[in-house]
C-alpha cells in the first residue's frame, strides 16, 4: 500500500485524490493538513506522478500558501523520512541555512568557525537551483568528498569536527529532494511559503537547537521585492520557532555576488583564502557576513553572551587557523581529498578562460545578480537537467565591486567555462547585466534587518496575506 493511501480527508473517512487538492488549490482554496500531507506523502513515496506535482506546485506559486498551510507543508516534509538527533554530539546545534544567492559560500566559513567556538553544525544543504549556486555542488569539486552520508556517518563526522555538510537522502527530508528538483525545472522556485517549507524541513530534521536565517533581498534574490524578502523571512522564523527551534532571520544584501568568486572550485578557494588568513578586499563583504552570521549562532548556542561576542570569537578562530583546521578535517572525514588546495590554481582546469573588459569607463553602479547567477550556470556550473553533472572548474571571478570606479577597457571580470561554446552567451548576459553611472551609487547595508520571534509574530500579524 502506498503511504498515501492511509491519508484520509478531514472531514470523512472517505480517501483523498490529488486531482481534488489541485483543483481546490488553482481555485484559491486553503489546503487542512490532511490534504498537505497526502502531497508531501506521495512526493517523498514517489505515489503521486510528476505532472499532478508540477501542477500542483503551480498552483500553490500562483495562489500562495497561507501561513497554516505553510506551517503543515513544512511538518510534513520534514517526518518525510529519518531525521537526525543530536542528542549524542553534547553540544548545542546550531545551523545557518541562506535562502540562496550568487557566489554564497558563506556556509564553507560558518560551519567551521561556529564548530571551533564550541558549537555543533550538523548542516544538510542543497545543490544549485534556478539561478543560485549550491553548496554540495561546491563541496563535490573536492575529489572524493561525499555529501550522502548515513545518519551514522553524519554522527561520526561530527563527534569528530563539530561541523558536517551533507545532503538530504533518499532517507532523509525525501520530500524535499523530490519537491527541489521539481521546482527547479518548472519555474516554481521564488515562493515564500515553497522556500520556508523547503529550507526548514531540512533544518528542522537535522534536530537543531537554533537556527540562523539569511535571508537575501536586491537583485539576486529569489524574492526580488524587498516587501516579499521580509514576509519571507519573518514566516521562517515564526514557523521554525512554532516547531520548537529558536531562530533569526537577517535580511542581507544580494544586490552583487558575494565576494569575487561565483562557481564551484572558484568558491571554495576564495572561502579557504579568508581561512588561512588573508584578507583580500574583494572578499571583504563575505568575510564580514560570515563572521556576523557565525557571531549570532555562537551566542544562540550559548557560546556567547552576545552575537558581538560571537563576531569577535569567531574573527579569531578565522585567524588563527582553527577554522581552516577544522574544515579540511571535515573534508577529509567525508573522503574529500585536501591535497587539492596546495594548488589551488593548478587544480582548476577549465576548458575555456575569457577576460571581460569594462566597455565604458564610470562607477559600477548596479548589477542584475540574477542574471549573473544565471551566466555563471550556462558556463557549466549548474545544471540544463535534474541529475546531470555540474562542471567544479565553471565560473565567473569578478575583479570589480559594487560602487567601484572603472577605465574602459580595465577588465572586469574573468569566465571560465567547460568550452569556448559556452561562452558566448554568458559574456553577452554580463554585459547586459551591469551598468555604470557617472556618479558613485549609493552605499547598501550589508545586513539590512533582522528578525527574532516576537518580531516576526508582529510582523505576520500586520501582514495580509
Ligand atoms: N534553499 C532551499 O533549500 N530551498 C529553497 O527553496 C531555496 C533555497
Amino acid at each position: 500500500m502506498a503511504p498515501t493511501d492511509k491519508i484520509r480527508s478531514k472531514d470523512s473517512a472517505a480517501p483523498l485524490h490529488m486531482i481534488d487538492i489541485i483543483r481546490k488549490k488553482r481555485d484559491g482554496g486553503v489546503l487542512d493538513e490532511h490534504e498537505i500531507a497526502f502531497v508531501v506523502a506521495g512526493a517523498a513515496s514517489g505515489s503521486v506522478p510528476l505532472e499532478q506535482l508540477a501542477t500542483w506546485l503551480m498552483a500553490s506559486w500562483l495562489n500562495d500558501l497561507s501561513v497554516e498551510e505553510t506551517r503543515a507543508l513544512t511538518l510534513a516534509m520534514r517526518d518525510s523520512g529519518e531525521k537526525f538527533s543530536p542528542a549524542r554530539l553534547g553540544k548545542t546545534a546550531v545551523d545557518k541555512h541562506s535562502t540562496g544567492g550568487v557566489g554564497d559560500k558563506t556556509s564553507f566559513l560558518i560551519a567551521p568557525l561556529a564548530a571551533a567556538c564550541g558549537v555543533a553544525v550538523p548542516m544538510i544543504s542543497g545543490r544549485a537551483l534556478g539561478h543560485t549556486g549550491g553548496t554540495l555542488d561546491k563541496l563535490e569539486s573536492i575529489p572524493g568528498y561525499r555529501t550522502a552520508l548515513t545518519l551514522d556517518e553524519f554522527e561520526s563526522v561530527l563527534l569528530k569536527c563539530g561541523a558536517s555538510i551533507v545532503s538530504q537522502t533518499p532517507s532523509l527530508v525525501p520530500a524535499d529532494r523530490a519537491l527541489y528538483a521539481l521546482r527547479d525545472r518548472t519555474g516554481t522556485v521564488e515562493n515564500p511559503g515553497l522556500i520556508c517549507a523547503s529550507i526548514l524541513s531540512k533544518k528542522l530534521a537535522a534536530g537543531l537547537d537554533a537556527l540562523v536565517l539569511d535571508v537575501k533581498t536586491g537583485s539576486g534574490a529569489f524574492l526580488r521585492d524587498p516587501a516579499q524578502s521580509e514576509f519571507l523571512a519573518a514566516l521562517m522564523v515564526a514557523t521554525a520557532e512554532a516547531a520548537g527551534t529558536r531562530t533569526v532571520a537577517l535580511l542581507t544584501d544580494m544586490g552583487q555576488p558575494l565576494g569575487c568568486a561565483a562557481g564551484n572550485w572558484i568558491e571554495l578557494v576564495e572561502a579557504v583564502e579568508l581561512m588561512r588568513g588573508r584578507r583580500p578586499v574583494e572578499s571583504e563583504d563575505l568575510r564580514e557576513l560570515s563572521l556576523i552570521l557565525a557571531g549570532w549562532m555562537i551566542c544562540l548556542g550559548g557560546q556567547a553572551a552576545t552575537p558581538e561576542i560571537g563576531h569577535a570569537r569567531a574573527e579569531k578562530a578565522l585567524m588563527d587557523g582553527s577554522a581552516l583546521r577544522i574544515f579540511f578535517e571535515m573534508i577529509a572525514a567525508q573522503g574529500g581529498d585536501v591535497s587539492v588546495f596546495d594548488d589551488p590554481a593548478g587544480f582548476h582546469r577549465p576548458g575555456a578562460t575569457e577576460v571581460a573588459h569594462a566597455w565604458e569607463s564610470g562607477f559600477l553602479a548596479e548589477m542584475d545578480t540574477t542574471a549573473l547567477g544565471w551566466a555563471v550556470q550556462r558556463l557549466g556550473a549548474g545544471r540544463e537537467k535534474a541529475g546531470e553533472p555540474v562542471d567544479p572548474h565553471a565560473g565567473i571571478v569578478f575583479h570589480a565591486r559594487r560602487g567601484a570606479q572603472v577605465e574602459r577597457g580595465q577588465p572586469l571580470a574573468t569566465l571560465y567555462a567547460t568550452s569556448a561554446a559556452h561562452l558566448a552567451e554568458p559574456k553577452e548576459i554580463l554585459r547586459r547585466a551591469i551598468t555604470f553611472s557617472k556618479t558613485p551609487p549609493d552605499a547598501v547595508p550589508l545586513v539590512e534587518q533582522i528578525f527574532t520571534r516576537d518580531s516576526a509574530q508582529e510582523f505576520l500579524r500586520n501582514a495580509v496575506r
